[in-house]
């Protein structure tokens, strides 16, 4: 089974979506496509089968990161297994995910910003769907996704 890294956000059409078109950039550089199984979904149903968000789009094409295939999900505990990192966005959704999932049914679970060389102390990615500052979390989730991607290679001798 391959490894599995699950991005978690509350409506998976503007954080997570970012962090996996970015995670799926650094590991096809890294020549590790093969090797690992990226997704990304979402805490909340509102926008399920959905594109992302006109602005996460826009952001990922200004820096020519491919968006094919993102379409916003539900998460669905029936998807997790042995082999998964689930990689979150803030607290809350931590709560969330570790109410539903047991540490040890899963490789772990993480907040994106643990992996940011300069992490402020909260290590929550702001939602822009919120803030509307999209190209701030942008930054955020870019600079994280390379040190996850080292960190994950490192675990699993990739
Ligand atoms: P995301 O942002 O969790 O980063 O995708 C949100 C998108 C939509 C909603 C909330 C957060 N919403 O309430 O529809």
């Amino acid at each position: 089974m391959k490894t599995h890294v699950l991005f978690v956000c509350l409506g998976n059409i503007c954080r997570s979506p970012m962090a996996e078109a970015l995670f799926r950039h650094y590991t096809a550089e890294a020549g590790l496509a093969h090797a690992l199984d990226i997704e990304s979904c979402g805490l909340g149903d509102w926008h399920i089968g959905r594109s992302p968000h006109e602005k996460t789009l826009k952001i990922l094409n200004e820096h020519q990161i491919d968006t094919s295939g993102l379409q916003a999900a539900l998460f669905n505990k029936e998807t997790i297994t042995k082999e998964t990192y689930i990689v979150v966005m803030d607290e809350a959704n931590e709560q969330t995910i570790r109410s539903m999932v047991s540490e040890d049914s899963v490789k772990a679970v993480c907040r994106l910003l643990e992996f940011h060389p300069g992490a402020p102390d909260n290590i929550n990615v702001p939602d822009p769907y919120f803030s509307g500052d999209f190209s701030g979390v942008y930054d955020m989730i870019e600079q994280s996704c390379k040190p996850l991607l080292n960190w994950v290679r490192k675990r699993e001798g990739l």
